[in-house]
């Protein structure tokens, strides 16, 4: 298993604040590493900063063995480096399977006139897109909801829709921020099962997570992050019996980190 990502020495400063502070991060491929840290710690902007919404005030990013830093963010994504977002990214008056089908039209490349002409083309295009949309609403068990106007599902529904959105065009890797955030233990048990079924598709994948007990149960690593700088990083056992994370970090969490 070589390495798929690394971040080498990122720094991101806004003004005075320096959200990213010297971070060295890298993920293996097959794995699924957990970045976790208090509010305001990096986690999120160090995916900003990976997928380049907006560059690092110094540093590099690679990926699958060459340098990203500073390229721009679709060409991330062709790359096969995708993200999901803190908020659900859909669009609200699609159906649940035009979401997922648009996502992968990006991918595969939407020609207006093919379409226009219905060339055979654009017909067997048609016909992966379809089957890989309906098979990815099978993964995050949401099938039954297909034709239902996304923004009618229920909260736990949508967040699972936005996860299929980043993942249908099956990514090498998908970076996760807060894919648990507000959900009840319902739903945060499937969306562990779905993003477990992602990772054994083949997709590596990093995840930001306040939730710990689903962070320690799915995680191989995990990363703590406090103030910019790598707290400690271990696999889930060690990190929950580290007195600095304890300290830091898993006291505030104490009753989900005891689990
Ligand atoms: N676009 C921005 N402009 C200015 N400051 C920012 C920006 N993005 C982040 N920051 C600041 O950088 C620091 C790190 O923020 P970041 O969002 O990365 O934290 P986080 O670890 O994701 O926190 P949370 O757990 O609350 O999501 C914070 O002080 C934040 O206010
Ligand atoms: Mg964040």
């Amino acid at each position: 298993m070589g390495v798929l990502l690394e971040a080498r020495g990122l720094k991101r400063y806004f003004g005075g604040v320096r959200a990213l502070d010297g971070l060295d991060v890298t993920v293996n491929e097959g794995e699924i590493v957990g970045i976790i840290g208090p509010n305001g710690a990096g986690k999120s902007t160090l995916f900003n900063v990976i997928t380049n919404v907006f560059p690092p005030t110094a540093g590099q990013v690679f990926y699958n063995g060459e340098e990203i830093t500073g390229i721009p963010p679709h060409e991330v994504a062709r790359k096969g480096l995708m993200r999901t977002f803190q908020r659900n990214l859909l669009y609200p008056p699609f159906s649940v399977l035009d979401n997922v089908r648009m996502a992968l039209h990006l991918k595969s490349g939407y020609n207006f006139f093919e379409a226009l002409f219905n060339t055979p083309s654009y017909r067997r295009k048609e016909e992966l897109v379809d089957k890989q949309a309906l098979a990815t609403l099978g993964s995050a068990d949401i099938l039954a909801l297909k034709d239902r106007i996304s923004s009618f599902c229920s909260f736990g529904a949508q967040r699972r829709l936005g996860i299929s959105v980043g993942v249908a065009t099956q990514p090498k890797m998908v970076l996760m921020d807060e894919p648990m955030a507000a959900l009840n233990p319902e739903q945060v048990s499937n969306i562990t099962k779905f993003v477990r079924q992602i990772r054994d598709a083949g997709t590596t994948i990093a995840i930001v997570e306040h939730n710990m007990r689903p962070i320690f149960a799915l995680c191989d690593r995990v990363v703590v992050l406090a103030q910019g700088r790598k707290l400690a990083e271990g696999t889930p056992a060690e990190i929950r019996d580290n007195e600095l994370v304890i300290q830091t970090y898993l006291g505030r969490h104490g009753s989900a980190a005891a689990h």
